[in-house]
């Protein structure tokens, strides 16, 4: 069966599970119905490095399984025409953020040495300087080293809160007590068997056991840079570690809380939110990172709002009737020629769904998306027979995303 390209503005992976959005949008003009929602925002914005950066994707199973077979596309451009134009977006995404928190909502803007002292001055201008409540350094080992100067081996990250009322719980995020801590004092046990040490310091005697919670200060080192064969890595550069994010999230959230994140890459924010059994909402304006979040997320409730349409593609597909259900075949898809660069087929397609295309809403019942886990992409999949229109979303390695329904 031939089928064609239908008008489409959103899709609805599931019902159940944490809701999630990710929005192909401006994080300087996040929608309106999240005014004062939110209870936390982070953003890890472009660091005014001036280097574009890639996305490396996976291609066809074998790219999956191996890692030999990969297309190299932006993922965004991190050039300014000056200093006043990168403010201006780090200014827009700063008062964006605080008009999404609520009253005891936390806000973490990612940046590094360069550009953070600058970043500060705008914060406490949108925040004011008395809701300034820590500068996190995150230190990490991974990356070249430099003869010439101190190899910068740390980011910044500036924490403000919307007004005194923050909610904050330390004890949400507790770390373990580093050896060499406690390696100067002395190890006894209790006669609960509880290790202890003790110093004497001022004519007092001061007792720690090791099992007792130690928290993070501001500078954190025990949190590593993803590593090259990381799996969490998606081939989306600049990407954070979850573990990074989990932390900020845990103690400035509760289960439930919305989180936000408006530049949100990867989705890293998201993913760490979904882990956190909070809802979230990304936006981010590269095509890349919504086909990229929108993978990472499938198991959340997960709306995204992206445009549609993979001009001159072709989709043919079988959907035969059963007991209740449509088994659809993914046949063949096919782009332009000159635009494949040697790709063919369903080697062109990274992930597809099948569902119900209802008011320009495309409401997924099953879907299939290439994994490092599952790097087979699965071509039957089952409709079951509701009312709406039954349609196919495709997702091809380019980020084209297009919704499709059986030619007349
Ligand atoms: C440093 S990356 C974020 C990486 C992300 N934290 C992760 O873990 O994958 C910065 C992101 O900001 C996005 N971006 C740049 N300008 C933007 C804007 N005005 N609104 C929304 N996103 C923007 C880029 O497309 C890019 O994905």
């Amino acid at each position: 069966m031939r089928f064609v390209q239908a008008p489409c503005r959103q899709e609805k992976l599931a019902t159940s599970g944490i809701q999630g959005r990710v929005m192909l949008m401006d994080g300087m003009t996040p929608p309106a119905e999240y005014l004062g929602k939110v209870q936390c925002v982070y953003i890890d914005p472009p660091f005014n490095t001036g280097e574009d950066f890639e996305f490396r994707m996976r291609v066809g199973e074998e790219g999956w399984t191996d890692g030999n077979r990969s297309l190299t596309l932006p993922a965004f451009s991190d050039r300014f025409e000056s200093r006043e134009e990168y403010w201006a977006l780090l200014r827009g995404l700063v008062r964006a953020a605080r008009s999404l928190l609520t009253e005891s909502g936390a806000f973490f803007l990612h940046l590094d040495s360069r550009e953070a002292p600058y970043a500060r001055m705008i914060c406490d201008e949108v925040f004011g300087e008395s809701n300034f409540v820590n500068e996190i350094i995150w230190a990490y080992q991974t990356g070249g080293r430099t003869l010439k100067r101190f190899s910068r081996k740390h980011d910044t990250i500036l924490f403000y809160q919307k007004s005194k009322k923050l909610y904050f719980n330390i004890q949400a995020v507790p770390v373990s007590r580093a050896e060499n801590r406690s390696n100067h004092m002395k190890k006894q046990v209790d006669e609960q068997g509880r290790a202890y040490r003790t110093i004497k310091s001022g004519g007092k005697t001061y007792t720690y056991y090791d099992d007792a919670p130690v928290y993070p200060g501001d500078v954190w080192t025990d949190v590593s840079h993803l590593q090259q064969k990381d799996p969490q890595r998606t081939g989306y550069d600049t990407q954070k570690p979850v573990a990074l994010l989990k932390r900020i999230l845990a103690c400035t959230t509760r289960p439930g809380d919305l989180v936000a994140d408006l530049c949100c890459g990867s989705g890293t924010t998201l993913a760490a939110a979904m882990e956190l059994d909070r809802q979230f909402l990304g936006l981010d304006v590269s095509r890349n990172a919504v086909s990229v979040s929108r993978k990472r997320l499938t198991d959340s409730a997960l709306t995204v709002d992206w445009s549609f349409g993979a001009p001159g593609a072709e989709l043919d597909a079988e959907m035969m009737p059963g007991i209740g259900f449509y088994d659809v075949k993914l046949l063949r898809y096919a782009l332009p020629h000159q635009d494949t660069m040697g790709i063919e087929n369903l080697d062109l397609v990274d992930q597809w769904a099948v569902g119900f295309l209802k008011d320009g809403v495309f409401y997924a019942q099953d879907l299939s998306s290439r994994l490092k886990k599952l790097p087979k992409l699965n071509t039957t999949l089952l409709l079951p027979q509701l009312r709406g229109t039954p349609a196919i979303m495709t997702v091809d390695v380019f980020g084209n995303s297009a919704v499709w329904v059986e030619a007349e």
